[in-house]
């Protein structure tokens, strides 16, 4: 895919800390870009955050700590994204005999992760929703191409009946994520009940994804630079797949 405009275009940098500290006293990092696509919400860019973005993006950390580190950054993001699922009212009775008019999760959920990176985030789900149903797309992305292949998917059989929260940590060209969004599609799942949690996205993925399927929610912890000639993520974390499970 040809590079658009975004394509190197430097990514915002700013004093990192909390509001109350004085200017001077914050060190200057680059923050997410903000994006126009309405679909889109990315994590706030909190100094826990942009540390923890720094350590998996460090071509020297070690595995045992990229994944120490994308796990917190996937627990942030499983949090938020339960936000997103609709609530009912709930009233429950204290110890002391009082009510407190509180809300409950409405609906059924599952997790479907696109095989292999994807499936680094099923634990951090797991964390937040005990036993929780997990489908499982496989989908590689040509080489050569870049282009998304699909090879195999296997989801809860009810799964048009459930919201679904489609994991994967890279949103590069967005054509892996666009073709497992295809799937739940066909599956009878609507894109208004899907919410994609994904941990470092592009310009270029954001901006196709929302063309393709407007109505899926995207939470993301980070919109990057742009891609390279390789269709990489630039700065982004190389291959996310290979840190986490073979390097
Ligand atoms: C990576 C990543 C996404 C995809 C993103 O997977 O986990 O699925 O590439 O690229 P795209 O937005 O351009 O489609 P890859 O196919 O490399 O397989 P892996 O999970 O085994 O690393
Ligand atoms: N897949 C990755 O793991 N990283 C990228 O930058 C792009 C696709």
């Amino acid at each position: 895919m040809a590079p658009d405009e975004s394509n190197g275009c430097p990514s915002p940098a700013i004093g990192v800390g909390p509001s109350y500290r004085p200017d001077a006293e914050k060190p200057t990092a680059t923050v997410s870009r903000k994006v126009e696509q309405s679909n889109v919400h990315i994590l706030p860019q909190t100094p826990q955050l942009i540390c923890l973005l720094t350590m998996i993006r460090d071509k020297d950390t070690q595995r045992a700590d990229f994944i120490f580190y994308s796990n917190r950054i996937i627990r942030l993001l499983v949090e938020e994204g339960l936000n997103h699922l609709p609530v009912v009212p709930h009233t429950v009775t204290s110890p002391v005999g009082k009510d407190y008019a509180g809300v409950k999760f409405e609906g059924k959920i599952c997790g479907v992760s696109i095989m292999r990176a994807g499936e680094s985030m099923e634990q951090g789900l797991r964390e937040c929703c005990r036993s929780v149903r997990i489908g499982k797309i496989l989908i590689q992305r040509n080489e050569e191409t870049s282009l998304p292949k699909l090879f195999y998917e296997k989801l809860p059989p009810d799964i048009k009946d459930r919201w679904v929260l489609l994991l994967d940590p890279m949103l590069a060209t967005g054509g892996s994520a666009i073709m497992a969004v295809e799937v739940l599609k066909s599956k009878g799942v609507p894109e208004d009940r899907i919410l994609f949690l994904n941990l470092i996205a592009s310009p270029e993925g954001i901006k196709n994804f929302a063309e393709k399927v407007p109505k899926v929610r995207v939470i993301t912890a980070f919109v990057d630079q742009g891609l390279d000639d390789k269709n990489y993520i630039i700065p982004g974390l190389g291959d996310f797949g290979d840190r986490f499970y073979t390097l």
